[in-house]
């Protein structure tokens, strides 16, 4: 749950954003600056599904591309707090960690994640949010039972960058008592964990190292896996051996870019439950472009986009809810 949001009106007011135009009056909008900061900024399909539901929008906003090192997140964030033109920022990777300290102030999943990946500006301030984890809870609701009491409490995480702050943030809130993060460089699982150690106090939330014999012990335990490290999106390789999988898991994978991954294959044929990470992708983005316009998209212009982004049949895409 996103803590401070606007609503359609205050957003528009706060950006100087005319109310919703005709379709005649688009190309006189005045445009509102957006840029995507990461570095190396590899062109992801963020960029093309963000810019298809913008357009469609009549916001004006219009998406630029700033590569910029970790050392110059912050002057390019100064950059976007004292330009009127701009509506704001998306942050990405490696920057979703070392944004927070450079708000003025934080969503209550940003703050809870320590992880942020859109700025809204207004006021010449900048708020920052973590909409991956409306993601992830999308994905979640998408494979575990619809009664909520019945979610498991125990998970294994795969990967310990942004996207996993965003996951372990989602996990503690929703009840679950045993999470193990395996990384590969582990001293990134740790810092990770010794974020949440205020929040994840009440339950067990430990760095573990990315080793066969760990996994196999903690899946063993876990019903439910979640796999954030990105292997898989180059296709043909799963995170773990096959053989390491127990039956009948739940598993979330979050690459976007295949409707069946590896993992979600061999997690699939042992009876699991199991879902890519594209129904995540679209709640996300549809809430980055609730914040940053006031107003939610069409889901069906961003599963196009996307579609069209992957080189895959519409069909082919998840839609949230499935
Ligand atoms: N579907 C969604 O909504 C959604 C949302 C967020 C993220 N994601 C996906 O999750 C992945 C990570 O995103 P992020 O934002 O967390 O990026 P990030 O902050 O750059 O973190 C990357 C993570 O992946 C791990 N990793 C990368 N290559 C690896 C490899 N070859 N072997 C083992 N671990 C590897 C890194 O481990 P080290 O620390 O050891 O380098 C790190 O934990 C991406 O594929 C992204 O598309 C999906």
């Amino acid at each position: 749950m996103i803590a401070w949001s606007l609503t359609p009106d205050e957003a528009r007011l706060r950006l100087s954003i005319p109310t919703k135009p005709s379709s005649s009056s688009v190309s006189e909008m005045p445009s509102a600056r957006l840029p995507i900061i990461g570095h190396p900024l590899t062109r992801t399909p963020l960029e093309g599904v963000l810019r298809a539901a913008l357009s469609e929008d009549g916001s004006g906003i219009e998406i630029e591309r700033w590569e910029r090192r970790p050392h110059l997140l912050a002057e390019a964030l100064r950059e976007v707090r004292a330009g009127a033109d701009f509506t704001g920022a998306i942050v990405a990777s490696p920057h979703k960690e070392k944004a927070p300290p450079l708000a003025d102030a934080l969503s209550e999943d940003a703050r809870v994640s320590g992880a942020v990946n859109v700025f809204v500006r207004a006021d010449e301030r900048l708020r920052g949010h973590n909409t991956d984890a409306d993601g992830v809870r999308a994905g979640l609701v998408s494979i575990l039972p619809r009664v909520k009491g019945k979610w498991p409490r125990n998970a294994v995480v795969l990967g310990a960058g942004g996207g996993a702050r965003a996951v372990v943030a989602v996990l503690i809130g929703s009840g679950f008592q045993h999470v193990a993060v395996l990384n590969r460089h582990l001293h990134r699982a740790e810092a990770l964990v010794a974020h949440f150690s205020r929040t994840a106090r009440h339950m067990e939330l430990r760095a573990r190292p990315w080793h066969d014999a760990i996994i196999e012990v903690e899946l063993a335990r876990a019903e439910l896996l979640i796999n954030a490290s990105g292997i898989g999106a180059d296709g043909g390789e799963s995170p773990i051996p096959a053989g390491l999988l127990p039956s009948d898991r739940y598993v979330l994978d979050l690459v976007l870019n295949h409707p069946i991954t590896p993992l979600m294959a061999a997690a699939q044929e042992l009876g699991g439950t199991v879902a890519n990470g594209q129904a995540a992708f679209l709640a996300a983005c549809t809430e980055t472009v609730r914040l940053l316009t006031g107003t939610a998209p069409q889901l069906e212009t961003l599963r196009g986009a996307l579609a069209t982004e992957l080189g895959l049949p519409e069909e082919a895409v998840a839609v949230v809810g499935d």
